[in-house]
């Protein structure tokens, strides 16, 4: 089981990893972007973190939509509103709930996937954050099923991630800002695939 103690702890743990690495996102969004990713992500979770005492009182899934409103209402650019989209799916399906089993995880992770690429139109292979959460929301489906523990789960998820990350490398980019680079995108890892693979493992971390 997740408890609701481990969600907030995820989010403390995000933004405290985001803000170490502002300068290693940017660094990144620098050679195929605008330079503003790391900004972007710290802005965010920064003053996510500084709205987790005001959450004793909801259900993970009103903290999520929470999280939700907060990225979309302080994170400019392309990745605020996926990453809200991702907290806002993830947490309508989590209504209600004081605590994640393993279905509820593999649940809230495929709601929260599916609305980044409803809302941002990215597919596998683009090049963006969907390198990292679509193989990780398939994986922790596919390790629940089998009957995995939720941290072995979530292990094995952070694995997937930082493949998923290393992937993204020699990709063409197709989606955002980097794509009006073409061919020159290739040899760059994407900064929002690398922001979700710490994100993923500050979870993981989170539940033990
Ligand atoms: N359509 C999309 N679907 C999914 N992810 C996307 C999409 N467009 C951009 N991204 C992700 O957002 C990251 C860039 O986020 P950033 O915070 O720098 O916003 P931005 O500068 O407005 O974005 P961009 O320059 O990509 O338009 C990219 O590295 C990529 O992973
Ligand atoms: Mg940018």
């Amino acid at each position: 089981m997740i408890t609701k103690q481990q969600v907030l702890d995820w989010l403390r743990k995000s933004s405290d990893v985001l803000e170490e690495n502002r300068q290693y996102l940017t660094k990144l969004d620098t050679a195929i972007g605008d330079a503003d990713h790391g900004n972007n992500m710290y802005r965010g979770f920064n003053k996510v973190k500084s709205q987790l005492d005001d959450h004793a009182d909801k259900d993970i899934g009103a903290i999520l939509k929470a999280v939700a409103m907060t990225l979309i209402s302080t994170v400019g650019g392309a990745s605020g509103p996926l990453y809200g989209t991702f907290f806002l799916q993830a947490g309508t399906k989590m209504a209600g709930k004081a605590e994640l089993d393993g279905d509820s995880l593999a649940v809230m992770f495929r709601a929260g996937v599916d609305g980044v690429k409803m809302r941002g139109k990215a597919q596998p292979g683009d090049k963006t954050m969907i390198d990292v959460l679509e193989p990780v929301a398939q994986a922790i489906e596919n390790d629940i099923k089998e009957g995995k523990s939720v941290s072995d789960t979530l292990h094995h998820a952070v694995e997937v991630a930082e493949k998923g990350v290393a992937d993204t490398i020699p990709l063409i980019a197709k989606k955002g800002r980097a794509s009006y680079l073409g061919e020159r995108s290739k040899d760059h890892q994407d900064p929002g695939a690398t922001s979700s693979m710490m994100i993923i493992k500050a979870l993981s971390e989170s539940v033990g």
